[in-house]
């Protein structure tokens, strides 16, 4: 985790958290009225189509849907067997999934000796498991959703899982004074998960604008914000980072932004559950992944008004690579922990 701040301002150091994997982010207020940006070549980064996040025809997640299908007891303990034989027991964790997986599917106790109640066809339960185990499609993708902070996230195919390391960004967002009723961005929302958390916090003047440029990653985050009530509060715009924002330029208080940052030559080496699955638009930075990370660092100024917050989340080495672009742009020294 890292910190960068006005040399005008106390510094604020944020501790690391230990438990959870190193965390890199910026947190930079906008430059002083006088800092002047110096103009960049840079060009917006290209939105990419993504041919590989073919979406599920039901964007539900299982545990929301209806528990229509009766299936004897006997059959679904038929079931756990088998599904528990293709796991070895070198993996723990898809023991656990095979049961989070009979808890989302079925309504009830899935060990009853009572018939059992599915939200899916067996044979549908069957065929998620074997992708899941065999083609490593994410757990979160199969059952639709992923716990995260204290909400309940719906994801899909399409839209990134969000991560732990990812929560600790809105609470360095509740410690900016007076957060709760300013207006932020959240910008690349993903499945939202950021925009509805900022959201539950804010007061009755705040507000968030959480933009897309995927059009399945707008409709997870808008289905997220309709299940926690909080359409009020969250305005969801699809396009391209800044593009959608014009009417607020130099209003907001803060910018939160987890961008895709993996350097493209780092792609091929992901583990099969990311790097098969989960979209390249959100995991692709381009070059040294620092592609859509400079073009965000260079528009701040536009949208944010004079003090105003931006959260990013980068990986650690970007860091050294991004602080002379930020030096120039916003005529500040930078201080970090990690
Ligand atoms: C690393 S994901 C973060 C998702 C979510 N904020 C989270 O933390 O779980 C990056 C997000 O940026 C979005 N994105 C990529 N290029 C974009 C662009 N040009 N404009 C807006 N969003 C973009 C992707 O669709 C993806 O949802």
């Amino acid at each position: 985790m890292a910190t960068l701040s006005l040399a005008s301002r106390p510094l604020t150091f944020l501790r690391p958290n230990r438990r959870k994997p190193p965390l890199h982010r910026l947190l930079l207020p906008k430059p002083l009225a006088t800092a002047t940006a110096t103009a960049s070549a840079l060009t917006p980064p290209t939105p990419r189509f993504d041919p590989t996040s073919t979406p599920d025809p039901d964007p539900t997640p299982l545990f929301l849907r209806p528990a229509t299908h009766q299936v004897p007891a006997a059959a679904l303990g038929a079931f756990r067997h088998r599904a528990a034989a293709l796991v070895p027991s070198s993996a723990p964790h898809l023991h656990r999934h095979l049961r989070w997986l009979l808890a989302d599917a079925a309504a009830g106790d899935p060990s009853s000796s009572e018939p059992a109640l599915l939200r899916v066809p067996l044979d549908e339960l069957e065929a998620m498991w074997q992708r899941h185990v065999r083609c490593r499609r994410p757990f979160q993708y199969v059952v639709g959703n992923e716990h995260w902070r204290d909400l309940v996230v719906a994801v899909r195919e399409g839209v990134l899982i969000p991560r732990p390391e990812t929560e600790a960004v809105v609470d360095m967002v509740r410690k900016v004074e007076g957060f709760a009723d300013g207006w932020w961005a959240d910008l690349g929302t993903g499945s939202g998960a950021i925009a509805v958390a900022v959201a539950r916090e804010l007061g009755p003047r705040g507000k968030v604008f959480a933009v897309d440029v995927s059009e399945v990653a707008v409709d997870v985050a808008r289905l997220n914000v309709q299940r926690y009530g909080v359409q009020d509060k969250v305005e969801i715009r699809h396009g391209s980072w800044f593009d959608p924002l014009e009417d607020v330029k130099g209003k907001l208080m803060g910018v939160i932004s987890n961008p895709p940052y993996i350097p493209t030559d780092d792609l091929p080496g992901l583990q099969p559950e990311v790097g098969w699955h989960e979209p390249k638009l959100a995991l692709d930075g381009g070059k040294d992944g620092l592609e859509h990370l400079l073009h965000l660092c260079e528009g701040l100024s536009s949208v944010l008004k004079p003090g105003g917050f931006f959260v990013l989340e980068v990986k650690k080495k970007q860091i050294n690579l991004l602080r002379p672009f930020i030096e120039v742009w916003y005529a500040f020294s930078a201080h970090m922990t990690a």
